[in-house]
């Protein structure tokens, strides 16, 4: 629950809609709002767990450790990512087609880049299993990076959320490409 409130601290400074539950609070979320707290918890356990996995000294200290963190940031993905599909085909269309599309998309890349980097590693590509956690982990972060790009005024100052969101994922989408190459 302690782990749930920071959350909202940090995605939501001044307003703390995922605290209060309420429909005035909660607006669109409210009909789906323990998809969205499961997937903002589960998100955020997706960003510790990675986080711990690249750690080098963290990494080697225990190969059982790595493995049970890496099953945990599985099912944490799986978990986050199957709410976000739900989201991306409900609420998310009230922003605009074009938004929600982009959200499909990537939630699509999230999972796929997280399972295949599971299944090198089960077959033993441990180049190949590295190779995709980056991916996996870079997906993560970058729709961390665009929810606080959102929020700067510069961005703001470019167009609507509904007009600008779509390119912006998409920006930061090609990330994982670029910097895995
Ligand atoms: C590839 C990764 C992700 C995808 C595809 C994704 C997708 C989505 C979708 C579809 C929504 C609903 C948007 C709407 O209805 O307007 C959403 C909302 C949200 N997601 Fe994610 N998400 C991802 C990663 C994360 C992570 C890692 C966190 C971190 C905890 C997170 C936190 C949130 C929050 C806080 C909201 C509510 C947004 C608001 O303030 O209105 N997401 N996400």
């Amino acid at each position: 629950m302690g782990y749930y409130y920071i959350l909202n601290l940090a995605f939501h400074a001044r307003r703390r809609p995922f605290l209060e539950l309420t429909p005035e609070a909660l607006g669109k979320y409210f009909e789906l709002k323990w998809f969205v707290i499961a997937h903002i918890t589960t998100g955020g356990g997706s960003l510790i767990l990675g986080f711990i996995q690249f750690w080098p000294s963290l990494r080697n200290c225990s190969w059982k450790a790595h493995r049970a963190i890496g099953l945990l940031y599985l099912l944490a993905v799986l978990a986050s990512s199957i709410c976000a599909v739900i989201l991306a085909v409900t609420t998310a269309k009230e922003v605009n087609w074009a938004y929600a599309f982009s959200l499909q998309i990537w939630v699509t890349v999230w999972i796929s880049s997280t399972v295949i980097a599971y299944y090198s590693a089960l077959k033993g590509r441990y180049t190949l299993h590295k190779e995709w956690m980056v991916r996996s982990y870079l997906v993560t972060l970058a729709f961390i990076i665009s929810g606080l790009a959102l929020k700067t005024s510069y961005i703001q100052s470019l167009g609507s959320f509904a007009d600008i969101s779509p390119s912006l994922f998409w920006m930061d989408g090609r990330y994982p490409c670029i910097f895995t190459r």
